[in-house]
């Protein structure tokens, strides 16, 4: 039996009309990123057990990592606008609090998608070689929609609460690393905003299963590994991407066993930011046995073998 979703569209529009900032009092004017500093904290990159490179090409390389941050967010972005404009379709526009809410949450993906694009172009202006991103964006996202519309959704929530591991677990509390103050509010800022999105997947989510026949819902739960399967595979060509680009900015070559040592360590560090932490977040491993048992048992161990 479905459990129901402790929160309602009026709560989550409550919350969501409290937060309230803009793309410029993050990025532009008097505030640009420091490039002295590591934008992102040790724990998402994992840059501190590679052996072959010195302090300086680590902080180049979480650079790096930081630029990929944003190209990946961007990436996902995309599609969940759609994804979640087709759920707005879906349930009609009657319920004046839900409709609001969710236009809402599709203007605020917007906003983001601006702000992560203003910081990778402040990233180009001040790092010194190009860092390239996994493409194509706009086809990647159009696939990702092919999927049925249940596993985009389980997708899109993972990928919440991905973001609110990212900053709570990784950066508030984090006085032992000097980080980039404009990345920091990047990964704040958006967490803010995330915090409702994860309240209005659930609750969609929870809307949409009991309309499903069983069938329906194991081609969705199917769909859904196969997105993650998908996911793993982007997050493994941006390794090679980012490989590239550390090359480029180090300006010395590295060997093949260099290569080896950065790729390991990096996809591992991947897996970890952008998969293992929305996998294996309670309140996602919660939806997921609330949905299936069977589908929560299967993630579990498909987080697992990628940890
Ligand atoms: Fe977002
Ligand atoms: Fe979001």
């Amino acid at each position: 039996m479905l459990m129901q979703s402790t929160y309602t569209y009026t709560s989550i529009l409550h919350d969501a009309i409290k937060v309230d900032w803009q793309v410029a009092d993050l990025i532009g004017g008097d505030k640009q990123l420091d490039f002295t500093k590591s934008f992102l904290p040790e724990a998402l990159v994992g840059s501190d057990a590679i052996e072959c490179l010195n302090a300086r090409e680590k902080l180049l390389l979480n650079q790096i990592r930081g630029k990929s941050y944003l190209h990946l967010f961007v990436l996902v972005e995309e599609f969940i606008i759609p994804m979640v404009w087709a759920q707005l379709q879906r349930k009609g526009y009657r319920d004046a609090d839900a409709l609001h809410a969710l236009l809402c949450f599709t203007e605020e993906e917007g906003k983001h998608i601006r702000l992560f694009q203003n910081f990778a172009a402040a990233f180009d202006r001040g790092f010194n070689t190009p860092c390239a991103g996994v493409e194509p964006r706009e086809e990647i996202a159009k696939q990702v929609l092919t999927y049925h519309p249940l596993s985009v959704l389980l997708l899109t929530l993972q990928f919440e609460w991905t973001t609110q591991s990212h900053y709570l677990e990784s950066v508030r509390d984090n006085h032992a690393e000097n980080l980039d103050r404009c990345f920091s509010n990047l990964l704040k800022y958006h967490w803010l905003e995330e915090a409702q999105h994860t309240k209005l997947d659930a609750l969609l989510l929870y809307e949409l299963v009991p309309t499903m026949p069983d069938r329906e819902i194991e081609i969705a739960i199917e769909d859904y590994l196969k997105l993650v399967t998908i996911l793993n595979e982007i997050l493994m060509a941006q390794v090679q991407l980012d490989l590239v680009s550390l090359q480029a900015a180090i300006s010395r070559p590295l060997t093949t066993a260099n290569l080896q040592e950065i790729q390991s360590h990096q996809s591992q560090a991947y897996r970890w930011a952008f998969l293992c932490t929305g996998l294996t977040h309670p309140n996602f491993v919660k939806i997921l046995n609330d949905i299936s048992p069977t589908l929560k048992t299967r993630v579990t161990a498909l987080a697992q073998s990628l940890s």
